[in-house]
């Protein structure tokens, strides 16, 4: 074939597979056999292969990922993604409408939503072509999961039709159905692994996995419900709604056009039983006023839309038994009590274990075994117990008493002062505590040690081969490839990233470490100010708590972690082995007290130095990067495209407001 008829056939086979994935995916309507689908997509694979040259991400076969993905980047979003203001109850519906016609004489109607349980997404696209797929994050920016979101096949790689803009955003929700949840679930409480406690965090877990072709075999499925953009189609959101259906995105069909709040009410009433028939989480119901330009009128406030408003349903709850207590050893040595219960269908999931915390709720609750309970999903990740049905109770029951020696090593538990947990203090000699530890210094935000993982720690620890994070430094390649599941090239991509990890920076290193109470912030703080272990390990309890935001807790956790001989120790060999035990030059050069005891709030964009580039600078000088303007704050420091709310804020608060060149001249 020439290639110009080649180019055509893969053209032709790109369009007529994606046509098959929407009809499959968003419609539910195949209109093909599975196996015909599989040939044609076989043809194209074969095609492409012969002719790389006409590659392009967003091909249908590029759905099903790859095992090369890199860590995510993080990337601006063009438009802040706020969140909702909520309402429990009708009254606070009925607040809302009143608010809205207070400000405006023009009638309007609403949009009813579902409330999807996921994790949201935007989607850029550009021509009609998916460029760009970032999660939430912390609203300003989050991570480009690109190369994931591929792979979910209710997602358009290409919108088709007509009058798609040049550039359009479209927002939605990422969801993993019940179904597949189960399904995830139960292989691997098989394989022994981790469960998620539910869809949501199994959603946005996937979504960051590192290996594409992962979280193609996951089965995430989507509902888009916000598009954002220059030139929208039409001035009504339900209106545009349907366009981008037409394109070709997944727009959930039970949305309704409400004329008064009383349909609104209607709508939340219907769907707060109805939901339980649908086959992903809902928490509740979006309202959103039609109009685009009403809504542009009625605006936003710091954090949320005026126009829109999300009606929570009560969260659900049944009874079921509780079998018996466990508990569980963190790597702080923290004891949490675990309830084993009778396995209970709640909000959609299969719930078998609750969090009691610790030992005064379980004492609050008056726990004894066999007492039916009553289990509550709300917000939180994990199911909570909040009553007994005492009615119930056997009079021979047993009270659950809390244990008195670690489970694991059998050490008497003590609690510290003003604190709820109990705590096993036989820190280097409790497995779960040591396997804690190491776990902790190989994450990503410690020492990011590519290529061990909890699994292999445990490998490594059940053999004998590493006893503390001193040892990890020592594992000999010979050794490590010769286990079963690991080869040569594990090991030389563990050797590599542990060589690599010399190279942390010394803030880092400190968090690795473990020391409690001493989280990614706390050490910042400590690296900045003291400089060098040295420094840190001779200071004492009240120099420590001198310091700006160090408080006698985690002073005195400091001050005691550096009088154990064993942390000597291990800090001398890891010292030998090279890592970084003070700032490096460049952030010693950068290092100032410009910035003295100043709180600056960051907003906007910027030309020369991104967001953490700026609140690295600020914290390096002595500042301090705040979130949210009150009185106290010394400076805003305003980018392009600032937010209108946060300018005027600023303004009526007299906070004087200085652009990037006046920051750098106030650092030089
Ligand atoms: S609209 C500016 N519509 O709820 C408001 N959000 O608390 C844009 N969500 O982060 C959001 N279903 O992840 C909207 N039909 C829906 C939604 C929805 C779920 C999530 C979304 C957002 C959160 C807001």
């Amino acid at each position: 074939m020439e290639k110009a008829a080649i180019k055509q056939k893969i053209q032709t086979l790109r369009e007529e597979l994606e046509h098959h994935n929407y009809r499959y995916y968003v419609l539910s309507q195949p209109e093909i056999e599975d196996y015909e689908f599989d040939m044609k997509m076989k043809e194209l694979e074969k095609l492409e292969a012969e002719n790389p040259e006409f590659f392009d991400a967003n091909s249908p076969t590029q759905r099903v990922g790859s095992d090369l993905n890199k860590e995510f980047q993080q990337v601006e979003h063009r438009y802040p993604m706020l969140s909702l203001s909520n309402a429990y109850s009708e009254g606070e519906l009925r607040d809302f409408d009143q608010r809205i016609r207070k400000l405006t004489d023009q009638s309007f109607e609403y949009v009813c939503e579902l409330k999807f349980d996921g994790t949201s997404i935007s989607l850029q696209y550009k021509n009609g072509e998916l460029q760009q797929a970032i999660t939430r994050g912390d609203g300003v920016r989050g991570d480009d999961v690109t190369v994931n979101v591929r792979t979910i096949r209710s997602i358009p790689l290409k919108l088709k039709g007509e009058n798609i803009p040049e550039e359009i955003e479209i927002r939605g929700e990422i969801l993993l159905p019940f179904a597949v949840f189960d399904r995830l679930n139960a292989e691997r409480e098989k394989e022994g692994e981790a469960l998620f406690a539910n869809p949501r965090n199994a959603a946005s877990g996937t979504l960051k996995l590192q290996n594409s072709s992962e979280v193609a075999k996951r089965k995430l499925d989507s509902y888009l419900y916000y598009l954002l953009g220059e030139s929208l189609p039409s001035d009504g959101h339900f209106e545009n709604l349907q366009a981008a259906a037409r394109w070709g995105c997944k727009i959930s069909e039970h949305s309704r056009k409400c004329a008064t709040i009383d349909e609104v009410i209607a709508f939340c009433r219907e769907w707060d039983e109805k939901r339980h028939g649908l086959p992903v989480a809902t928490d509740g119901v979006v309202i959103k006023v039609n109009s685009l330009r009403l809504q542009q009128y009625l605006g936003f406030t710091a954090k949320s839309p005026r126009w829109a408003i999300a009606f929570k349903f009560k969260a659900e709850q049944v009874s079921t038994i509780l079998q018996s207590v466990s508990y569980q050893v963190g790597r702080t040595g923290a004891v949490t009590p675990v309830a084993n219960l009778e396995p209970v269908l709640l909000a959609g999931t299969t719930v078998k274990r609750a969090s009691l915390h610790n030992a005064d709720i379980i004492k609050n609750l008056g726990l004894h075994i066999s007492d039916t309970v009553f289990v509550e999903k709300g917000g939180e990740i994990i199911p909570k117990i909040v009553g007994v049905d005492t009615s119930s109770r056997h009079p021979m029951a047993q009270a659950v008493l809390f244990i008195k020696n670690c489970p694991e090593c059998d050490t008497p538990l003590v609690r510290n002062e003003g604190e709820a947990a109990f705590y096993c203090p036989n820190d280097a000699g409790c497995p779960p505590q040591i396997k804690g530890k190491m776990e902790h210094f190989i994450s990503r935000k410690a020492m990011n040690i590519d290529g061990l993982g909890e699994e292999t720690i445990d490998l490594f620890y059940n053999q004998g081969m590493i006893r503390n994070i001193a040892d990890i430094y020592e594992l000999k390649k010979e050794e490590i490839s010769q286990l079963e599941r690991l080869g040569d090239k594990s090991a030389e991509r563990i050797l590599k990233s542990l060589e690599e990890s010399k190279n942390v920076p010394f803030e880092r290193v400190l968090f690795a470490l473990g020391i409690r109470f001493v989280g990614e912030t706390v050490a910042k703080i400590l690296a900045n100010k003291l400089i060098n272990i040295e420094t840190i390990q001779s200071a004492s309890v009240e120099e420590l708590t001198n310091i700006d935001e160090i408080g006698g807790r985690i002073a005195e956790s400091v001050y005691n972690y550096f009088r154990n001989e064993e942390n000597l120790q291990l800090i001398e060999r890891l010292k030998a082995h090279g890592l970084q035990f003070e700032l490096n030059e460049t952030s010693l050069q950068n290092r100032s007290e410009k910035l003295n005891g100043l709180l600056i709030i960051i907003s906007g964009t910027f030309e020369q130095y991104s967001r953490d580039e700026l609140k690295k600078m600020i914290e390096q000088n002595g500042g301090k990067n705040v979130s949210s303007i009150s009185k106290n704050t010394s400076y805003l420091l305003a980018g392009n495209n600032i937010g209108p709310s946060k300018l005027e804020k600023a303004q009526k608060l007299e906070i004087p407001i200085i652009s990037e060149e006046e920051f750098l001249k106030m650092l030089e």
